[in-house]
């Protein structure tokens, strides 16, 4: 008979693949985030044959001493904006990864039989060390810690994208290091799901939307600020009746991120036929759905904002949950190190 791979003993429930994702806190979120990481969490997580655990990895915002104050005050934005745009919390979880002390726990176990040489190959560190930047140790094991959050919640899928895909190379190195240092398969290994999601372009019409380019559409910003930023798209310069491309068109291709499918095939029909439709008419047309699908849910957002005892309370079945399973996967790991008195 051949040793099994897997762990036979894992905490999984039958007929549903834990599927397990990060977002870091470290900004106000904006429709790029929306398009690349928040919509394909929410609808994960209404496929009742998934069991999605959503972490918000603060601990991971923490690694640039500059910015330590950051995770702090963006959790509770971060949490609510999951929230708000219909994250389904039955049978899923969106936990906060500073609510888990088997993390950091089951990290170090992972650094006992991890090369420092594999680290010192991470993209993250070593462009750090060329941008003249001094890496702190938390930057250095931040791999260590991604794996953690992976292996101790026996995570089955865990999709990311393509910048993540080394992250995930190291998880599960790590987990077959361990798991034959111990002799037995103890962690589970994950399928990592690289998304090949395009980068949503900014309102500048030329790089990839990002607030550190200061050329993002905010998703609950007040109304004024959304329309301002929104009338400063970048277009070319055809005229009112001139045909227009959409697939060049920036107005576009942020309506096509988030819109509804009425919304993009009436801006794309529009804009190819050209006649009194300009890129005026197509901005109007953005900020109206904008505000249909975000800014209706303003005051959600702020709610949860104001009343984070409520946002707390939302999410405690999920950190009790969360809890039990890394509880059972820390004992099966002390198990294994033969580490305790009794
Ligand atoms: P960041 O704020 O850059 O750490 O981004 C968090 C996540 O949001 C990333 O992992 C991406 O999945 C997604 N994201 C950020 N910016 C964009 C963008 N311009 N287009 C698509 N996805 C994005
Ligand atoms: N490193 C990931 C990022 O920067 C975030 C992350 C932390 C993550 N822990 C994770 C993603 C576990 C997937 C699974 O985007």
């Amino acid at each position: 008979m051949s040793e099994p791979t897997q762990p036979v003993h894992t905490t999984h429930t039958v007929g549903r693949t834990r599927v397990l994702t990060g977002a870091k806190p470290t900004s106000d979120l904006h429709v790029g985030n929306y398009f690349g990481a928040i919509r394909p969490a929410i609808e994960a997580s209404h496929n009742p044959s998934n069991e999605v655990i959503l972490m918000c990895v603060d601990w991971h915002g923490l690694t640039d001493r500059s910015k330590i104050l950051e995770p702090g005050k963006y959790t509770a934005a971060v949490l609510a904006t999951y929230l708000t745009m219909g994250f389904s919390l039955e049978n899923n979880m969106i936990i906060l990864q500073s609510e888990i002390p088997e993390i950091p726990e089951i990290a170090w176990y992972l650094s006992c039989v991890s090369a420092v040489g594999l680290l010192e190959r991470a993209h993250a560190y070593k462009d750090a060390l060329s941008s003249g930047k001094e890496p702190t140790a938390g930057l250095f094991n931040y791999p260590i810690l991604m794996a953690s959050d992976i292996v101790t919640f026996d995570a089955q899928v865990v999709p990311v994208g393509k910048d993540q895909s080394q992250h995930l190379e190291y998880a599960s190195d790590m987990v077959r290091l361990f798991n034959n240092a111990v002799g037995r398969p103890v962690l589970f290994e994950p399928k990592p799901l690289i998304q090949s999601t395009p980068l949503l372009i900014g309102v500048d019409g030329e790089r990839k939307m990002s607030k550190s380019y200061g050329n993002h559409v905010p998703l609950f910003a007040p109304k004024k600020d959304i329309e301002k930023r929104i009338k400063e798209i970048k277009t070319d310069s055809k005229g009112l009746d001139d045909p227009k491309d959409p697939e060049t068109c920036a107005v576009f291709q942020i309506l096509k991120s988030f819109g509804s499918a009425e919304a993009i095939e009436y801006m794309e029909q529009r804009l190819r036929t050209g006649t009194g439709y300009g890129y005026g008419h197509a901005k109007k047309d953005l900020i109206d759905e904008h505000e249909r699908v975000f800014g209706s849910k303003r005051e959600l957002y702020e709610h949860y904002i104001n009343n984070p005892r409520e946002l707390a309370q939302k999410l405690e079945p999920g950190h009790t949950r969360a809890r039990q399973i890394a509880a059972t996967v820390r004992q099966r790991v002390r198990d294994a190190l033969n580490l305790g008195i009794l």
